[in-house]
């Protein structure tokens, strides 16, 4: 961890898993101890920890509590409680596709006839490798995409893509700090990311422990702000890319690439590989997650309108990859992002 890497939220220790909680994050700074899969999947419904690698990264470890909570039990017994605990982790939130591609790396260590201690090994090997695997990733990513950041920017970010929401580092917020590091960024915006406000808690917050002042706007402040100053990017992750470029993120994110259409903005998606689906065509193909009524019909733990029969909240939206500039992932950036340019990613050698 260096000087623009000071916030890490998973920890693995002594067979435990440790989160961050991000719904208590910028007032206090409390780690959740947890030592079972159900109780993973629980946190990650929950938003205790967010952001798609932190999720695909923390359910690779609620498979390990799986294993290391099972291991006495006998062996047909012990395949079905493993096969539960999958099914809760995996269906703990729809979007992010890193989660079911976590659980599909870790699930190797489960090989017939292996001894389950040595699974256990295998999996604690892996899930270590993943996390280690994703910060090394951002740090690639971060290179890559300042790589496009002419000197004294002015970068808009949405949601928080930051540290909190990987292994570390962070996709978005990685290539803003490599940036600011370089001295090529001059003013960081940032949205304040309805409902959830994962912007104004979480994002704003990380970059100050970094050091890196945030300029918080509303959501609906963006248009004014690409209109009134001159925004050179418009920097986010996501939290699925399709095979020919759509990329399904934080709600807002489409309206911010069609802001970046109107005006001389440009959009940068920055995703490890381990977020593009290959079995996703299009976007038509992601679901999107809708999440409760109550976290727009409540402000914390006051009713805003006691009287709202009707709310619609999906937290993710889709952004066409015509709309996307560059595609930055831990391989190569790729400008004008389409179905040839992501599919050559995954081609041998
Ligand atoms: O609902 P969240 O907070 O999990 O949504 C997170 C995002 O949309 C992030 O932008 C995305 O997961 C990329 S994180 C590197």
């Amino acid at each position: 961890m260096g000087d623009y890497d000071k916030v890490r939220p998973i920890n693995w220790q002594e067979n435990e898993l440790l989160l961050l909680d991000q719904r208590l994050l910028p007032q206090k700074q409390e780690w959740l101890c947890l030592s079972t899969a159900p109780a993973v999947a629980q946190a990650i419904k929950d938003l205790v920890v967010r952001g798609a690698p932190a999720i695909g990264i923390t359910a690779a470890w609620g498979f390990v509590l799986s294993l290391l909570q099972h291991r006495e039990v006998e062996d047909s017994e012990q395949r079905k409680r493993i096969a539960e605990d999958l099914r809760l982790l995996a269906d703990a939130r729809p979007t992010a596709v890193n989660l079911v591609w976590a659980l599909g790396e870790v699930g190797r260590a489960l090989q017939p006839g292996r001894d389950i201690n040595t699974s256990i090994e295998t999996a604690i090997a892996i899930a270590t490798d993943l996390q280690a695997g994703d910060v090394s990733a951002n740090y690639r990513m971060g290179e890559l995409g300042a790589g496009y950041i002419q000197p004294n920017s002015v970068v808009l970010t949405h949601c928080n893509a930051g540290s909190l929401a990987t292994g570390g580092y962070g996709t978005a917020l990685g290539v803003i700090r490599k940036a600011w590091s370089e001295g090529l960024i001059s003013e960081v915006y940032a949205c304040e990311t309805r409902p959830w406000l994962q912007g104004a808690r979480l994002t704003v917050w990380e970059l100050q422990q970094d050091g890196i002042p945030a300029t918080l706007i509303t959501d609906s402040a963006a248009a004014w702000l690409l209109a009134e100053k001159s925004v050179d990017w418009v920097i986010t992750g996501a939290d699925r890319v399709a095979l020919n470029g759509d990329v399904a993120n934080k709600i807002g994110t489409r309206s911010l690439a069609a802001l970046c259409q109107l005006h001389s903005t440009k959009m940068m998606v920055v995703a490890p590989l381990s977020t593009i689906d290959i079995d996703a065509a299009s976007g038509l193909d992601i679901p999107i997650e809708t999440r409760a009524a109550a976290e727009l019909t409540h402000f914390g733990d006051c009713v805003i309108n006691d009287s709202i029969a009707s709310v619609w909240n999906p937290v993710f939206d889709i952004t066409p990859a015509s709309w996307v500039d560059v595609l930055v992932t831990e391989k190569v950036a790729i400008e004008l992002p389409n179905a040839d340019s992501v599919a050559a990613l995954f081609a041998a050698g």
